[in-house]
């Protein structure tokens, strides 16, 4: 696609929030300013373009951001972009400031929202992957997902003290949405006795079995990791079936929720927001348009949203291997 020239870019950020979400704002805004072009922020995600909450940045705004998890340009999940009569009045937002290009922070209904604005309007737009579920193609790594799990093992490591020192079960519950990636890296990272995911079924029977037989390996302690969104339902759903198997073990259940979706950003996701940043406004300035930049084997790739959102990002078979092996 040849190039527009582009003066004024727009970046919000969508739906859940993110750790690294600032540092990618900031990286877009400092690398819009290096190019001296004008840029906006959009505040509350698709709902502030549609309520033209919308206000001219300077580099005070992106001072002693990049380091604070969460989003200073506020997220939220909105319903009236998903009308026609929503995106209509978003576009006409954008007219009147001028904006000529768009930068979408977010997961894939985010993105999803992104692609078909561009379908509709044609303004030049590209994605960044902001979630902590990992749940995107064209990326290895989402923004936050590093942190997420260093959040919920940090976490878990707790839960492992009291429950060694109650030779209690612990069944974890995290988040994921539909995606088992977050379960996986947390309970590899914190030698967890199971890991369920949503992609793969695990039988009560089989979970009982495998506690029986560690068990009888002198291990008095366990944990569960529960990706939440299973067919085979919540961590407590499980814990309650497990329980009429194993009737003598103290069975307890934490769900670690919301607390995975904030702090600090690790250095690995201030890096990632940092060089996806800036590929996403030189990719605009080079007519990269409908993509959405993502880093892959460490180069950054320019994936069409569509492909993005649509292909179903398979768990690593590799990983569930290892996790198998260390859990027996
Ligand atoms: O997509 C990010 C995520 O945190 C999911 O892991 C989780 O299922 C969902 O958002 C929770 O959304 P909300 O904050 O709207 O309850």
């Amino acid at each position: 696609m040849e190039a527009k020239t582009i003066k004024k870019i727009g970046v919000l950020t969508s739906g859940g929030d993110a750790p690294g979400m600032n540092a990618a704002i900031r990286a877009v805004v400092r690398t819009g300013f290096y190019y001296n072009l004008e840029m906006y922020g959009i505040y509350r995600g698709y709902e502030g373009m549609i309520q033209n909450d919308i206000k001219k940045l300077d580099s005070k705004n992106i001072t002693h951001v990049l380091e604070r998890g969460g989003t200073f340009l506020k997220s939220a999940r909105s319903e009236g972009f998903r009308t026609e009569g929503g995106r209509k009045k978003a576009y006409e937002n954008l007219k009147n400031h001028g904006i000529d290009a768009l930068v979408v922070v977010g997961g894939d209904g985010s993105l999803t929202g992104a692609h078909l604005f561009y379908q509709e309007y044609g303004i030049p737009s590209i994605g960044l992957p902001g979630t902590i579920d990992n749940d995107l193609s064209g990326t290895d790594s989402t923004i936050g997902f590093d942190t997420a799990c260093n959040t919920a093992i940090e976490a878990i490591d707790k839960i492992r003290d009291t429950a060694t020192s109650h030779d209690r079960l612990f069944f974890v519950e995290v988040m994921g949405r539909d995606a088992g990636f977050i379960a996986i890296n947390a309970g590899i990272g914190s030698a967890a006795a199971a890991i369920l995911i949503p992609e793969n079924k695990t039988p009560i029977e089989s979970l009982v079995e495998k506690l029986k037989s560690r068990s009888k390996a002198m291990k008095t302690s366990n944990i569960v990791i529960v990706a939440e969104g299973g067919k085979s339902g919540s961590a407590q759903e499980i814990a309650d079936k497990v329980q009429k198997f194993l009737p003598y073990y103290d069975i307890k259940v934490t769900i670690l929720g919301h607390l995975q979706r904030g702090g600090a950003p690790t250095s690995f996701d201030r890096l990632l927001a940092s060089k996806l940043g800036v590929a996403a406004v030189e990719g605009l300035m080079q007519g990269k348009y409908d993509v959405m930049a993502g880093m892959i084997n460490h180069k950054v790739v320019y994936t069409p949203i569509v492909k993005a959102i649509v292909d179903d990002k398979a768990v690593d078979e590799e990983d569930l291997r290892v996790a198998n092996i260390l859990s027996t």
